[in-house]
């Protein structure tokens, strides 16, 4: 979204004008931004054999997977409806990984007959896949490298050894146990940095863990540092600068690759790196209202749409679309749900009257995919901004999505006065 003059704009179409065409709340998603994150990506790693691997958790719909898809980007997947969702607009089942937790084994014998990449992250499936098929297909192994990030909060902090992710370090005896009992090829070893990592350095050090156990492994064919590369989205926190990062890392990789005798691909996941910046969530202000010494105002979205701020205090910028030049006030900007529902307090913000179109900023990831249909109310459309085009990608619920799968059973005689 870009401001010039007194209007907010994507591609030079009026925000306003995308809010009237498709009514809000809207997310709307800026096709340019995504394949400039993949470009930066790129330029970052540009002297390795470099694959993104799109974590479409961030953003499942399948306009974004296919956006991806013609770039080359691949795919990441931790369920069965997103590789479904992946083969389907035409992803090849090789350029697919299924990276899930704790599932059942059948889920990850359902991938494994797809043909997409499998990883493992315990050592219970590890073992059930090798029994089922040996030396026939190859698995990556998750590791949990006992890694402290430099934030606490157990929301985010999964390199730690207390977290359910990955395969302990001190579980590799057991790892190599089953893998040579079954002949089970061992193609790679994968982590995922939750977004904590702020600096070059804190990856590094979890890169040189991972480049240590990878020379344990004879069959290796890739190296996978997952996703969880932070955006900057205004909150004044530090980010780490992908390009940076892969030119602090090349020299590193390169020295593993040496030391190891091949020449490995390195494999990334982002999500929110490629998606989060491209994503504005559009809502309305319905009600003004002063309750103490708080001005409100109430949009008609809330947490049943982007429920990051409550769930992870996380910050999203807020701007208002309609009267950039008001008089700047302090705001809290809540949504309509029947609880606690902040999506910015106390924020410095032009203005805002019932009417004005209120923009939530970086929700391209984690925002419609962790939508609900809570309080009953729609999750909201999706439009995506391509070739200078705004176009409808997923309706708006209705209330026939609400009434498709409930059945109604109580027959009146069968209930009790
Ligand atoms: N790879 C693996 C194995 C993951 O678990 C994740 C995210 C990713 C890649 C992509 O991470 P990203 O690049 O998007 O940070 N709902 C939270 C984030 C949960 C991330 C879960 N795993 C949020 O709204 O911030």
């Amino acid at each position: 979204m870009q401001r010039i003059d007194n209007q907010y704009y994507i591609q030079g179409i009026r925000v306003e004008d995308i809010a009237q065409q498709f009514g809000t709340p809207l997310y709307v998603y800026d096709a340019d931004h995504i394949l400039g994150q993949i470009n930066r990506f790129r330029q970052g790693f540009s002297t390795v054999n470099l694959q993104i691997k799109y974590a479409c958790k961030a953003l499942t719909n399948i306009n974004i997977m296919k956006l991806m898809l013609s770039q080359g980007v691949g795919l990441d997947t931790v369920s069965l409806s997103e590789m479904r969702m992946g083969l389907e607009v035409g992803f090849a089942p090789q350029d697919i990984v299924f990276t899930p937790n704790c599932v059942g084994i059948e889920e990850l014998i359902e991938a494994a007959d797809l043909g997409v990449r499998i990883n493992i992250e315990n050592l219970s499936n590890l073992e059930k896949f090798a029994q089922h098929y040996g030396s026939q297909i190859p698995v990556c192994i998750r590791l949990n490298p006992h890694i402290a990030t430099q934030n606490n909060a157990d929301k985010v902090d999964w390199w730690h050894n207390q977290s359910k992710f990955g395969i302990s370090l001190d579980q590799m005896k057991d790892v190599k146990a089953i893998a040579q009992q079954y002949s089970l090829p061992i193609n790679g070893i994968h982590i995922h940095s939750s977004s904590v990592i702020m600096t070059p350095e804190v990856f590094l050090k979890g890169a040189e863990t991972v480049f240590e156990i990878a020379l344990g492994f004879e069959n290796l064919e890739f190296i996978d540092f997952g996703g969880g590369i932070k955006v900057n989205v205004g909150d004044g926190k530090e980010v780490i600068d992908i390009v940076e990062l892969g030119q602090q890392l090349d020299p590193v990789f390169q020295a593993f690759c040496q030391k190891y005798g091949r020449t490995l691909e390195l494999w990334f996941e982002p999500g929110r790196f490629l998606v989060g910046n491209a994503g504005t969530l559009l809502t309305e202000c319905k009600v003004r209202k002063r309750n103490g010494g708080t001005e409100f105002v109430g949009v008609d979205s809330g947490l049943n749409h982007l429920i990051r701020p409550m769930m992870y205090d996380a910050y999203h910028e807020i701007v208002n679309v309609s009267n950039p030049e008001g008089a700047p006030q302090k705001y809290t900007v809540v949504g309509n749900i029947c609880e606690i529902d902040n999506l910015g307090k106390d924020r410095q913000l032009p203005e805002v009257r019932e009417g004005d179109i209120i923009a939530l900023k970086s929700a391209g990831a984690y925002g419609y995919s962790m939508a609900s249909t809570y309080n009953s109310r729609f999750r909201p459309a999706e439009v995506l901004v391509i070739n200078g085009e705004a176009r409808l990608i997923r309706k708006r619920d209705t209330y026939e999505d609400f009434m498709r799968n409930q059945i109604d059973v109580t027959l009146e005689n069968s209930i009790t006065q």
